[in-house]
Parts: structure tokens; C-alpha cells; sequence
């Protein structure tokens, strides 16, 4: 679909690690328009602050890119805020997207909606078909949420207002603007701060939870950019046939899995890391596997670009910048 180039658009969350590459991919498609709000700025908790942000800036599209993110350890410790803040900020820009008329809306979920035992690699259609991660479960109900609201404002209001609300899932992400927080991150950055560390203090061994075997899928955050910008561009009969009213969301992975040591290793070589790496095989290694399924986004030609090695050095440049 030809979107005009002065196309107002809001990116939600435009200082977050996805909604910054979201921003950049914009600029580089040649959008000249795009509106954005910091957290300060404004809340996307507070309803009132909400639709008056809405009210004066009448987006043509939005970009839902803004969320409480975290890891297990943020997950299991901060629930609460998690389900709340994440509910809250969906249904608000939700709503107020469609009370002034924005008919086209992404949101970003994630991988964790779909069942812990669910076969792998994951499916859309896994949604809901059995139960979730216990660690990161709130947060991954007000994911499911996210996907319901868009669905049912798309089944409600599509014909009579032309809304067009789309859901991706992305599987995990990392890259440039990631949080490398020594708790509270995901496993690459927590690695890399952890592997840079080492190798400046001159540490003989890096040790890692679990027995390093677990398989999991890491997908560069300018892909998912890209991807998110695709999925928006879509045409409508396309995105219409691909999915189902009930059933809408499209995953977004790299397609291929690691073992935690395979990622070890290969940010251990892109750091420069001379010493041991070691698993603590007494620590819980989480699930065997988790790889989502991406043919439905690949079947319209979309493919990742970044591999890992590529991604992780990218990252790392980052990550040292940072500090
Ligand atoms: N990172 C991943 O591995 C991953 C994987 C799958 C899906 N996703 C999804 O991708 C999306 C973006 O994630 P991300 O990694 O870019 O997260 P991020 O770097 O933490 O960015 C989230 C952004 O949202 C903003 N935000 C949070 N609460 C807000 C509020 N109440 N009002 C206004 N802004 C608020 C944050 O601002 P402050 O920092 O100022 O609070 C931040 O700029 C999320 O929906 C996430 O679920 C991420």
C-alpha cells in the first residue's frame, strides 16, 4: 500500500529501544511527519493526559510501541506494575486512537503470549490454548489484551469507521537502546555487561545459569522495524487473508534458534573475551526451546537482514558507548 509521505504518525514509545528503530526506519522510507511524546511528557497511564494528547494531534496512523518491558527478574518482582501499566496504556491509546478517527494502529506484543507447553516452533494459532509462563504471565495477559482490543475495535468499527488495528509478536529482541541493567535486562544485554566486565577486570571465567543447552531466538531490533513497518504497509485484502477477525496477530522472528552456548560464545567472541565460559547446571534453565514460527510473514516476502553476529556486534558498539 503507497502510504503518503506526509502521513502524520505517532511513535509510541520512540525512546524505547524498538520504537527508536521504528523512528529511524520511518525517516529512511522518507515519512516526514512524525509526532512523538516522551514519558514525561506524557503518560500513557493517565486517560485525561491521553485523549487530550490525541484530541490536539489527530494522528493518521500509531505505532504502539511503548510498554513496561523486563526480564524474569522484573517480572516476578514487579507484577502489578507490569499487568497494570501495560493494560492501561493499551486500551487508553487504543480507544483514543479511534475516538479521533485513527485508522491504522500496530501493536507490539510478544512471544511470551503464547502457552508455555505450546510446540514449538509457535504458531499464531497456539494463542490460547493453554497456559502461560508463570514468571512473566501478567505482563503476557496484557499482551493477550492488547491483541483482543485491537480485534474487536477492527470487528466492532471496521466497516462503519475503517479501522484497521494490526498485532505483531516479536520474538526476542536486542540491539542499540537496549536496558543492560545488571538485574533487570534480557539475556543479551545482561551478557554482554557481563562478558565486558570480565574481560576489563581480566576475569578468568564468566559463569552462566543453567546448563547452557536451552534454545532460544534473538531477532535484531532493526529488523523488527522493518518488519513493523511492512506489516502496517500491508494491504488491507492481504493482511484481511492472512489472518482471521479472531486471530490477527502475525509473528516476527529470525527464524532460526541458539543454545545458550552457542549465544555465549559468539558474545564472548565479540567482545573480545579470552577466559572460560562456565554453567552453573544447578540454576533452572527456564523452557528447552522457544522459537516462533514466521512463515505467515515470510510467505509475503519479508525476511530478517541482521545476522546474529552482525546484530550482536552492532549491539556491542552500543553497549560501550553507554557506558
Ligand atoms: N525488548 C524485547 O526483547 C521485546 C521482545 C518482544 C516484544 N517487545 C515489545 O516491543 C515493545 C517495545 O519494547 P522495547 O524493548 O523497545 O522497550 P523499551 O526499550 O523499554 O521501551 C519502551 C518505551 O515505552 C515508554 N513507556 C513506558 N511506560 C510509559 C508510560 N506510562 N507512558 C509513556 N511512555 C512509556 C518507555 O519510556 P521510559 O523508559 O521513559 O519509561 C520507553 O521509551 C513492547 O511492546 C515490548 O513488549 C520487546
Amino acid at each position: 500500500m503507497v502510504i503518503k509521505k506526509n502521513t502524520k504518525i505517532y511513535v509510541a514509545g520512540h525512546r524505547g529501544m524498538v520504537g527508536s528503530a521504528i523512528v529511524h526506519q520511518l525517516d529512511r522510507k522518507g515519512f516526514t511527519n512524525i509526532v512523538t511524546r516522551t514519558h514525561v511528557e506524557l503518560d500513557l497511564c493517565n486517560q485525561q493526559a491521553v485523549a487530550d494528547f490525541f484530541e490536539q494531534e489527530k494522528p493518521n496512523q500509531v505505532y504502539l510501541a511503548a510498554a513496561k518491558v523486563g526480564g524474569i527478574y522484573a517480572n516476578n518482582t514487579y507484577p502489578a506494575e507490569f499487568i497494570y501499566q501495560n493494560l492501561m496504556m493499551e486500551a487508553n491509546v487504543i480507544h483514543h486512537a479511534f475516538k479521533v478517527g485513527v485508522k491504522k494502529l500496530l501493536f507490539l506484543g510478544s512471544s511470551c503470549i503464547y502457552p508455555k507447553m505450546a510446540p514449538q516452533p509457535m504458531t499464531e494459532d497456539a494463542l490460547l490454548t493453554g497456559k502461560l509462563e508463570s514468571t512473566n504471565e501478567p505482563y503476557a495477559i496484557a499482551k493477550i489484551a492488547g491483541i483482543k482490543l485491537c480485534e474487536s475495535y477492527n470487528r466492532q468499527y471496521g466497516v462503519s469507521h475503517g479501522v484497521d488495528y494490526r498485532s505483531v509478536m516479536p520474538t526476542n529482541l536486542y540491539g542499540p537502546g537496549d536496558n543492560y541493567h545488571p538485574l533487570n535486562s534480557h539475556v543479551i544485554p545482561a551478557l554482554i555487561r557481563r562478558f565486558h566486565e570480565a574481560k576489563v577486570s581480566n576475569a578468568p571465567e564468566v559463569m552462566i545459569w543453567g546448563t547452557g543447552t536451552p534454545r532460544r531466538e534473538f531477532l535484531y531490533v532493526d529488523d523488527m522495524a522493518a518488519a513493523s513497518v511492512f506489516v502496517m504497509e500491508l494491504e488491507k485484502a492481504i493482511y484481511n487473508k492472512l489472518t482471521e477477525p479472531m486471530q490477527s496477530h502475525i509473528n516476527v522472528g529470525f527464524g532460526t534458534d541458539f543454545t545458550i552456548l552457542e549465544l555465549a560464545k559468539a558474545i564472548g567472541e565479540t567482545i573480545g573475551y579470552q577466559g572460560t565460559i562456565k554453567f552453573d547446571s544447578g540454576k533452572p534453565d527456564g523452557s528447552p526451546q522457544k522459537l516462533i514460527d514466521s512463515r505467515l510473514l515470510n510467505s509475503l516476502g519479508w525476511q530478517a537482514k541482521y545476522g546474529l553476529r552482525d546484530g550482536l556486534a552492532l549491539t556491542y558498539q552500543d553497549f560501550v558507548r553507554s557506558l
